[in-house]
């Protein structure tokens, strides 16, 4: 089924019954739709981090991060920038004021490092901490949770000057700053994720530098992962030592991956990309190990991991952040040279076929989401679960993302996908859509759309699109069928 067919089937058929009439591959029943049930306590949220929305990216001194740098470079499409992004430091008020009217009751956003911490080390900014305590307590006004990730990729350039996450330094660093938030906000912010996709900072930032500050060298990756689990296991323990209150877990992006085929290369690669890509930062911060099958002596000796490390590495999770956007189908690509670092060389990455498509080609398979959940469940001792991001982009017609019936669809079904996995006992306690407005997508600047809100970049005005209004809905009555 091509896009407008697509289309054409969740316009009919939304109008009556909440889900389509003509058995679409892998889509959930109208019947379960209209069944779903959440907990009466559910926290429905949205999601988003500094760089993306804040702007003011040299305001009242602030220290420039890493994506400052890279944007100002050039490196991101049509040469995009955060500079401004939506401004949201200057309009923080009405932001949370939409997200009152959605009836939300938990945000994530995150703390920009060099906002607060100008280098990185020394002295804190109080204009920096003053935006944060008054973004917080604006939460707590609008009887919001405010739910904290501080390190969602914008690292203070002064310490990617020092070597970056490379540095092991930067693991002491990390929590040094870490413990200064529990200690400044910890009365106000209660739930904190040390990291945001610690995977991506990691091989996107060192290795394939399709992230951030860009560098392309795998030895360089293997030293970041170590720096950056080192990093999460020593947070972990600043923000309790400083806040009594501190519930901490960390925000990991999970992507399903099936086999292409029942061949053993297949299903070896499948298990490659598994363990790297979804297993690797939460075994290692649960068990104190990497991968055993995957990583060894050769790549220890990368890291640098040194005697008791396992120990720094280990820490128990209040609760573990998922975040789920799609699936992907996973195949041998051949031999790989011995010299290539890449854990994930000779792994091909592609995007299934069988649900239908998003614009960006991404599948729409809801039952992913549900299997996914049912294996951090039984993988990880059933712990309570964050759904930290999910989402997706559609065009960017203005028409398009008002009337944005493939998202309303999209958030439908993946939601009833959720719905099951609650009652087939996983423990998730709030969902964050991603996002709240439309806003900087990173290296595709600003033509990825992902808001329940459109935002007019040349205005700032932000108009709830059909999303919005569903999944106001949603967090008001706990139904889907609305
Ligand atoms: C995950 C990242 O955490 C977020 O920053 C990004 O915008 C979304 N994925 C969508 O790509």
């Amino acid at each position: 089924m091509d896009r407008r067919d697509f289309i054409k089937v969740s316009f009919a058929s939304l109008a009556i019954t909440g889900a389509r009439a003509d058995g679409v591959p892998g889509e959930i029943s109208a019947e379960e739709i209209r069944a779903a049930r959440f907990p009466a306590d559910f926290l429905w949220g949205t999601a988003a981090s500094a760089y993306q929305v804040e702007g003011a990216w040299d305001a009242d001194g602030k220290g420039p991060s890493i994506w400052d740098r890279y944007a100002h470079a050039g490196r991101l499409a049509n040469k995009a920038t955060g500079d401004v992004a939506c401004d949201q430091v200057h309009r923080f008020k009405s932001d949370i004021a939409l997200m009152k009217q959605l009836h939300q009751k938990s945000h994530r956003f995150s703390i920009s490092w060099p906002r607060v911490l100008p280098s990185g080390t020394g002295a804190v900014n109080q204009k920096g901490l003053d935006y944060y305590r008054r973004f917080a307590d604006a939460l707590l006004e609008a009887g919001i949770r405010p739910f904290c990730t501080l390190y969602h990729w914008d690292l203070p350039q002064a310490l990617e000057d020092k070597g970056g996450w490379p540095n092991r330094d930067l693991a002491g660093w990390f929590a040094d700053y870490a413990g200064l938030m529990a200690k400044h906000l910890g009365d106000r912010i209660t739930v904190w994720a040390p990291f945001n996709m610690p995977w991506d900072i990691s091989r996107g930032g060192y290795g394939t530098g399709f992230a951030a500050p860009g560098k392309k060298d795998f030895a360089l990756f293997w030293k970041a992962a170590h720096t950056v689990a080192l990093a999460h296991g020593q947070a972990h323990r600043a923000l309790k030592a400083a806040s009594s209150k501190a519930m901490v877990g960390s925000a990991y992006e999970q992507e399903p991956a099936i086999a292409k085929s029942d061949s053993e290369a297949d299903r070896a690669a499948t298990a490659r990309y598994d363990a790297f890509h979804n297993r690797f930062f939460i075994d290692v911060a649960m068990h104190g190990r990497y991968p055993g099958t995957y990583v060894g002596e050769k790549q220890l000796a990368l890291m640098g991991f040194a005697p008791g490390d396992e120990k720094i590495l280990q820490v128990p999770f209040d609760w573990v952040g998922v975040h789920y956007y799609l699936r992907l189908m996973i195949s041998d690509a051949g031999p790989v040279a011995a010299d290539n670092l890449d854990p994930l060389a000779g792994v091909r990455v592609e995007l299934p076929n069988q649900g239908p498509k998003t614009h960006v080609g991404w599948e729409v398979w809801p039952n992913a989401f549900y299997d996914m959940l049912m294996r951090v469940k039984r993988d990880y001792g059933n712990p309570v679960i964050e759904i930290t991001e999910t989402g997706l982009p559609y065009p960017e017609t203005v028409s398009d993302q008002i009337h944005d019936t493939e998202r309303v669809q999209w958030y439908r079904q993946h939601l009833a996908a959720m719905a099951r996995a609650i009652k087939d006992g996983v423990r998730v306690r709030a969902y964050h859509a991603w996002t709240l407005m439309d806003n900087l997508e990173w290296q595709w600047g600003y033509g990825r759309r992902m808001g329940l809100f459109y935002t007019d970049f040349a205005t700032q005005k932000r108009t709830p699109k059909d999303s919005a209004l569903w999944y106001a809905r949603v967090a008001e009555t706990g139904r889907l069928d609305g």
